[in-house]
C-alpha cells in the first residue's frame, strides 16, 4: 500500500492519549506514522475538554503530518481530514455530515471529533487525533453528552471492526491530504455535507445565519444582510 498517512501503524491496548504519544515522538517518527489504542486514560478534546475514551468502545487514533504550510492553514488541514473521514464513511454507506470546524455528525448527533495539535521542531509537526464512537450504547454516555453524541452501533446496529475501519479511514484521509496539498479544501464536497448550513448561531450577542465556509476555512455567517467570515472561537450554536 503506497500511502503516506498510515504508512506505519502502531497499536497499544492503553495509552494516556494517542495525541500525546505522537507529539512526544514527532521528532523521530516519519510523516504519516499513526498510532491507535483501545483505551485512553487522558483522552483530550478541543478547548481543554476531556474525550471520553471507554475501553474497547471507540476508535482512538492519531497521525503525524509534516506539511510545509503556514500556521494559519492548519485549521483548513483539519477540515480536509474531516472531509476524508466523511468520504470514508460514505464508502461504507454511512451518510455522515461535516460540522465545521472539525466534527463528524450522523443523524444529527456527534459521531466523531478531531483534535489537531502542533509541535514546531525544525518544521511544522501536526498531530491529528481522531476519536470515533463505535460500540457505545446510549447509557455509556454521561447525561450531558448523551443528547448530542451517538455511535455507529446506535445508528446502524452494526459492530464495526476497529482495525478494518481504521484502514478504510486512513486510505481516504491519505487521499484527502494529497488533494489538500495540491488544491486545498474540497469545498464542493463540504458544501454537500455542511451540517451547519442554514442554521442559526449567535455572534457577538446577535442571531446570525450560517451560509457555509470559505476556501480558507472560515465560517461564513450572514448578519443583518452582510456576509462575514469568522473563526471558530467567535460563534456559538
Ligand atoms: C473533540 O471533538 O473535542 C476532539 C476529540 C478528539 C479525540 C481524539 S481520540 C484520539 C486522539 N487522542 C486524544 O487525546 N484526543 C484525540
Amino acid at each position: 500500500m503506497n500511502r503516506l498517512v498510515g504508512k506505519e501503524v502502531f497499536y497499544y491496548e492503553s495509552l494516556d492519549s494517542t495525541n500525546e504519544y505522537m507529539l512526544n515522538r514527532a521528532g523521530t517518527l516519519d510523516e504519516g506514522s499513526c498510532v491507535f489504542c483501545d483505551f485512553q486514560s487522558k483522552g483530550r478534546g478541543r478547548q481543554g475538554r476531556e474525550w471520553l475514551s471507554l475501553n474497547g468502545k471507540g476508535l482512538y487514533f492519531s497521525f503525524l503530518l509534516k506539511p510545509k504550510i503556514s500556521l494559519k492553514e492548519i485549521p483548513r488541514l483539519t477540515i480536509s481530514v474531516a472531509i476524508g473521514i466523511s468520504k470514508a464513511f460514505d464508502s461504507l454507506g454511512i451518510k455522515t455530515m461535516v460540522k465545521w470546524p472539525n466534527d463528524i455528525y450522523l443523524n444529527g448527533k456527534k459521531l466523531a471529533g478531531i483534535l489537531s495539535e502542533l509541535k514546531i521542531l525544525d518544521g511544522n509537526n501536526v498531530v491529528v487525533g481522531v476519536g470515533i464512537n463505535l460500540l457505545h450504547e446510549k447509557g455509556d454516555f454521561p447525561e450531558d453528552i448523551s443528547r448530542k453524541a451517538t455511535s455507529l452501533l446506535i445508528e446502524t446496529g452494526e459492530t464495526y471492526d476497529r482495525r478494518q475501519l481504521l484502514e478504510v479511514l486512513l486510505n481516504y484521509i491519505d487521499k484527502e491530504y494529497v488533494f489538500f496539498l495540491k488544491r486545498g479544501i474540497d469545498i464542493e464536497y463540504f458544501n454537500r455535507k455542511d451540517f451547519l448550513f442554514g442554521k442559526s448561531a449567535t455572534y457577538k450577542g446577535e442571531k446570525v445565519l450560517v451560509r457555509g465556509i470559505s476556501r480558507d476555512g472560515f465560517l461564513i455567517i450572514e448578519s443583518g444582510g452582510t456576509l462575514l467570515e469568522i473563526n471558530s472561537g467567535e460563534v456559538e450554536f
